[in-house]
């Protein structure tokens, strides 16, 4: 038997993902027209003898439960969400929690962060941690040697793929192969972390010294990287897509490649050209997810690379590219939305324009990475980056808003450019 463990944060995380994460948590923004975690939850329950999925965060517990039973009920697999009584770290929770973890006896358990988006290979994960008896597996990828300071890198012995050296994000070189956030652990890991735990404990009581929560554990620093050339530590290069979700213009990026995946396992959720009834839906330009609740002229051009929430209305004339719409939001006649996110409940009125700047990985780098830089450069100014609308903003009709950020419940009266709203 297999559990998944899906680390989401808590309220003090996400701060890049700003305004969105302001009225829902980060790990359940709709990318693709599903939660963000939906898509590690999917993945999960595809494994031969995943018996139970623990959500493992320090938000409130109203903000998540609802979720929790709309998936119980969907995949009918046991799923709960465990809360942290304050931010424990990557490897605080597990080590709180591991009664939970271990109970029923799993053969081994993975750990997800909540914070990534992939085509997760778990099953080729487990038969390589299986193979390797291996105490945790990393799933690894590559990346360029400029950005891989950002990530946890890994140097591994090249022929039996054992870790030698682990470093989180170091500040000068180490390895071009940088850790996805995505393990597979044995049982014993309790065992190791629950060393680490101890030592931290009596260095807290011998010498006073602990500012932070003493449960607070980083499983990269306090686990990985003692563990690293013990031959208990190993790592499993893959090369399919995956990518960090820190800010909205990562959103856009993975919103594409998961609407791209869906050609592969979920066909039912891309609009067709054609509707049930054999009338045109609007023009279509793929990969475009409409849910079934929101109304779409057939006048619009969406696509490609679009998702459109629940209850959402999009009027005649309308273009749409590159962007996501969220749940009951209006886009009036002929207006023109790219490279954005609108907010719920928003309004674009007639004829206005909203653009932002993609920031896409560099397509001529092999194996880059979205940059994911904060919403302000050195010099306080902006950096371009998508559009975003927060929830219940208005835009009125005929003007522009470019490369801007609007905050909740704003009605604007003008065009914007490179602008904060607050
Ligand atoms: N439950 C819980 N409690 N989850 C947490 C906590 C916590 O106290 N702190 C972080 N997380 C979750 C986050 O929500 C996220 O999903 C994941 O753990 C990692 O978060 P960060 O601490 O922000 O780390 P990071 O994303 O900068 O780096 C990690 O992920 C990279 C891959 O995306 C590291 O593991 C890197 O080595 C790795 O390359
Ligand atoms: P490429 O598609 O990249 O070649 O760009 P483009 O110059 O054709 O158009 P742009 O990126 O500015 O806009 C994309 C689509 O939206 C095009 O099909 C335009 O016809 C359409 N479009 C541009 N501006 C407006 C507008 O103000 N209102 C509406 N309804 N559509 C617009």
């Amino acid at each position: 038997m297999l559990k998944a463990v899906i680390l989401i944060g808590g309220p003090q995380k996400g701060t890049r993902f700003r305004p969105l994460s302001l009225d829902i948590p980060k790990p359940l923004f709709p990318v693709a027209g599903l939660p963000v975690i939906q898509h590690h939850i999917e993945a999960c329950i595809t494994v031969d003898g995943l018996k139970e999925i623990l959500l493992v965060g320090s938000y409130p517990t109203a903000q998540i439960q609802q979720f929790v039973s709309d998936m119980q009920q969907q995949y009918n697999i046991n799923i709960r969400y465990l809360q942290e009584f304050t931010a424990l770290g990557t490897a605080g929770g597990l080590y709180h929690f591991r009664d939970q973890i271990r109970c029923g006896n799993p053969d081994a358990f993975f750990v997800m962060n909540g914070d990534v988006c992939a085509d997760f290979p778990l099953q080729e994960l487990y038969s390589f941690h299986k193979q390797k008896g291996a105490l945790v597996t990393i799933m690894g990828t590559e990346a360029t040697r400029q950005q891989s300071l950002k990530y946890g890198c890994i140097a591994t012995n090249k022929t039996t793929q054992e870790v030698t050296h682990y470093v989180e994000k170091p500040s000068s070189y180490v390895s071009t192969l940088i850790n996805c956030g995505i393990y597979v652990f044995s049982l014993d890991i309790f065992s190791t972390i629950g060393e680490a735990f101890n030592a931290k404990q009596l260095d807290i009581y011998r010498n006073g010294n602990g500012t932070k929560e003493t449960g607070f554990i980083q499983l990269e620093q306090e686990i990985l990287t003692p563990l690293a050339g013990s031959g208990k530590l190993f790592a499993l290069q893959v090369s399919s897509w995956w990518s960090q979700l820190k800010t909205a213009g990562s959103a856009i990026y993975a919103n594409r490649h998961y609407l791209e995946l869906y050609h592969k396992k979920h066909c039912e959720r891309l609009l067709q050209h054609i509707s049930d009834k054999g009338d045109a839906v609007c023009n279509l330009i793929p990969d475009v997810y409409v849910h079934p609740t929101a109304t779409v002229h057939p006048t619009a051009t969406l696509g490609p690379n679009v998702s459109i929430g629940p209850g959402a209305t999009i009027g005649p004339g309308v273009r749409i590219r590159e962007s996501i719409i969220l749940a009951d939001a209006v886009i009036e006649n002929h207006s023109l939305v790219l490279h954005s996110i609108i907010g719920h409940n928003s309004k674009v009125g007639r004829w206005a324009r909203v653009e932002g700047t993609p920031s896409d990985p560099d397509p001529n780098k092999p194996f880059a990475k979205m940059e994911n830089p904060p919403l302000f450069n050195h010099d306080g100014r902006l950096n371009p980056s998508i559009t975003i609308l927060g929830g219940f903003v208005s835009v009125p009709s005929e003007t522009i808003l470019l490369n801007s950020v609007v905050l909740p419940h704003k009605e604007l009266t003008r065009s914007f450019k490179n602008e904060i709203i607050l």
